[in-house]
């Protein structure tokens, strides 16, 4: 790849170079250090060629503008030194352009991202297309490392450090018109315009290039804050602490993209730039940033995986029958992000109200908050039906199922859908906890029978679990897959059973903290621990926001097709009894604001009376983690052991993006890898001895353990 060109040039009369990047072989550009002589080369070339006044760099990809540096090339360097070497290499390219005399303007479409906003930055001027798919930021936090070719360092100086530092730190994608409007781009135009506008741009500034140009409109108040070194250290002191709390010391990368910021404001660029290349070369090392790469690498592996082997239906038309919770919500991305014809089909008026108001107020957002047009609006709107008969649904390509949890129910919804629409309709539940084959047995075609499990808020959670019966057509589960992925789903495919993977794997973490619960374990000491043990949200808490309802049903299913080690203490049943279901009653374990439905952030001192103990049992953070997560390690395994997962990379991503099982670890399998099968077994002996079979290992973790096997390569 090296030996091939990645840029070329083009010098225009009016004395514009048209400098295009389309790196040979790559369906999207990214940045690779081994570009660095040659765009060397081209800058020295536009510099000295008198001909050249100005010169604009574009993409020659429709995929977009450049999707980032090389990750692949990152995780081969094997030291901090090596690291920091490509982040140099980096910096002294973009520097380079940046120190040009000639105007140099990037013209975007598509994504600008890490080191593609970085080259940007580097750049005199920004334009960008207004299209959906133009995006830029600096999501280098998201891989556990910062952005290493100078953007801790251009970002701040351009915009403002309290603009940038969240941007920095979250690392947030931002949409070309909000881009425009927080000064990271300095135009937005319609894509036919673009590389006219970024050439009228260089024309413009020939003679007049000014490195230190900031777009930053700072009131008093802001210039107070950032342009002392007093000011800025109230900013920085408080992006410390809020970090810190977030964090929970987990992540090492945001503490160090505001060490770098600080480092390059008091000191200035250029040591800042060195700086930053240091701690970028650290972070990369890091086993965070390690496991966060992998799972960056089977997350895109998991994107492309073909499941069956068949193709899917052409989809054209979505139904869904119930507009609740669920519902409502898988018609919203079917609609807006699968870019399907929604019907929307309730019981009654009541029902169905619920279901439009969510998909206008989903609408309403968009054109509010995402920068579509009122005419797109319109568009999206009348691609909407909210309905309470069959009739229009007769020509629907898929049916997804998502009414009360009643089997009875899901039958009927089965023969009325065999009734009233055409034969080769899919039919896909949303069930949660009922088996499919049992849902599927009401059917004359069971063989259109599956089951695409959903996890709420639908809109918000990444994960999609597709669920096959001993009958399901490939050519039905690659429908619901290519369905699922078009709605912006992570998607995992598993075999039929209770609860299939994701709920069979969270519920022995679940009953386990229930059980130390029941000890008296404190409940918010439970929810502490797990997460800084990396965990988003405490399971107290996700108790609290799913409901005691909904999970309750699952558990004894688990029971039943499980046996003993899924059995659990009777707290749920005492919570559902008293109506404590969570957020939704406003009661739970934590208290909530009456009015507002706010949780609080105190446990509510009622519930250790209803579970009848006292909460004072003394026990580590350690202790919580080790005991509640080795079940988990255990069933996972289980479930690759039975075929309820075909690989342990769908169960790492089933587990980070379905529960949030602690997104650095890699996921599970990661996790029982980087301890050793051998350590996990022996853990798990330990418990066996103090609290019985549900720590029983299972055989493949024991056959892992005396072979000294792992589940990864590397
Ligand atoms: N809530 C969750 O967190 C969650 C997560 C995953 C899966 N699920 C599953 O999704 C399904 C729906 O759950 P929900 O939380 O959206 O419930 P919900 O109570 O919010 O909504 C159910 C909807 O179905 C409608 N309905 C009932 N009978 C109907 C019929 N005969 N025809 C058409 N509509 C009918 C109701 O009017 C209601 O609007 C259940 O199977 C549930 O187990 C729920």
């Amino acid at each position: 790849m090296a030996n091939q060109n990645a840029f070329s040039v083009e010098v225009r009369n009016d004395g514009v170079a048209i400098v295009t990047l389309d790196v040979p072989g790559e369906s999207m550009n990214v940045l690779n250090a081994s570009f660095a002589d040659e765009a060397y080369a081209v800058l020295d070339q536009v510099e000295n060629d008198p001909k050249v006044k100005a010169s604009v760099f574009i993409s020659g990809k429709d995929s977009g503008f450049i999707a980032g540096a090389d990750v692949k090339m990152l995780q081969a360097t094997t030291s901090a030194g090596g690291a920091a070497h490509i982040a140099r290499v980096g910096q002294l390219t973009f520097q380079k352009m940046a120190d040009s005399k000639k105007p140099i303007i990037a013209a975007i479409h598509g994504p600008a991202l890490g080191g593609g906003y970085e080259l940007a930055l580097a750049c005199h001027g920004r334009v960008a297309s207004d299209s959906r798919k133009t995006v830029v930021g600096l999501p280098e936090v998201m891989l556990g490392v910062l952005p290493g070719s100078g953007g801790t360092q251009r970002l701040p100086r351009l915009i403002g450090l309290q603009q940038a530092l969240p941007l920095i730190l979250q690392g947030k994608q931002v949409k070309a018109f909000k881009g425009v409007k927080k000064g990271m781009v300095d135009k937005v135009v319609p894509k036919e315009q673009l590389l006219d506008t970024a050439i009228e741009m260089a024309l413009g500034m020939v003679g007049k290039v000014d490195p230190n140009r900031s777009a930053a409109k700072k009131d008093i108040k802001d210039r107070l804050l950032e342009d002392n070194p007093i000011g800025r250290k109230v900013v920085f002191d408080q992006a410390r602490k809020m970090v810190k709390a977030q964090t929970k010391g987990n992540y090492p990368a945001p503490l160090a993209i505001i060490d770098c910021i600080e480092y390059g404001l008091n000191n200035g660029l250029e040591k800042g730039l060195v700086y930053e290349s240091k701690r970028f070369g650290e972070l990369a090392m890091t086993k965070v940033a390690r496991n966060l790469m992998r799972v960056f690498f089977t997350d895109q592996e998991l994107a492309r995986h073909d499941f069956t082997g068949s193709k899917g239906a052409d989809i054209q038309q979505v139904g869904v029958l119930g507009g609740g919770l669920m519902g409502a919500g898988i018609g919203t991305v079917s609609l807006f992000n699968a870019k399907k014809s929604v019907i929307i089909k309730d019981r009654d008026e009541k029902g169905i109200g619920n279901a439009n108001q969510h998909i206008k107020d989903a609408a309403d957002k968009k054109l509010k908050f995402q920068g579509i047009t009122e005419q797109e609006h319109r568009e999206l709107l009348s691609k909407y039906q909210g309905v309470i008969e069959y009739e229009p649904l007769k020509d629907c390509d898929i049916i997804v199922e998502a009414v009360f949890e009643n089997l009875e129910l899901k039958h009927q919804m089965i023969q009325d859908v065999e009734a009233n629409c055409k034969d080769d309709v899919v039919f896909a539940t949303n069930t949660s906890s009922l088996p499919l084959k049992d849902i599927a047995a009401a059917a004359k075609r069971p063989e259109q029978v599956v089951a695409m499990h959903y996890f709420s808020p639908v809109e918000k959670m990444p994960l999609l679990e597709i669920v096959k019966h001993d009958k399901t057509a490939d050519w039905v589960v690659s429908t619901a897959v290519d369905l699922g992925r078009a709605q912006g789903k992570k998607v995992i495919v598993v075999k039929d059973g209770a609860g299939f993977y994701v709920n069979r794997m969270l519920f022995p973490y679940a009953n386990e903290i229930a059980w130390m619960a029941m000890e008296g374990v404190p409940l918010d000491q439970l929810d502490k621990a797990m997460v800084k043990a990396g965990f988003p949200v405490g399971p107290i808490s996700l108790l609290d926001e799913v409901g005691v309802d909904v999970a309750g049903k699952v558990q004894p299913n688990l029971l039943a097709q499980f046996g003993e080690r899924f059995e659990a203490p009777d707290m749920s049943q005492k919570l559902l009894d008293a109506n404590r279901l969570g957020r939704k009653t406003k009661k739970g374990m934590y208290l909530y604001d009456q009015e507002t439905g706010k949780k609080l952030k105190e446990i509510d001192p009622a519930v250790y009376t209803l579970l009848g103990v006292e909460p004072n049992k003394k026990i580590s953070d350690a202790e919580i983690r080790r005991r509640s997560l080795l079940p988990l390690l255990n069933e996972a395994v289980r479930c690759l052991e039975d075929g309820t997962i075909t690989s342990p990379r769908d169960g790492d991503l089933g587990a980070i993006f379905g529960i949030g099982f602690i997104p650095f670890s890699g996921g599970p399998f990661r996790m029982i890898d980087a301890m050793g099968a051998g350590a996990v077994v022996n853990s798990l002996q330990r418990y066996e001895e103090l609290y019985g079979m549900r720590f029983t290992p299972c055989d493949m973790l024991l056959d892992y353990a005396r072979n000294a096997k792992t589940f990864y390569e590397s």
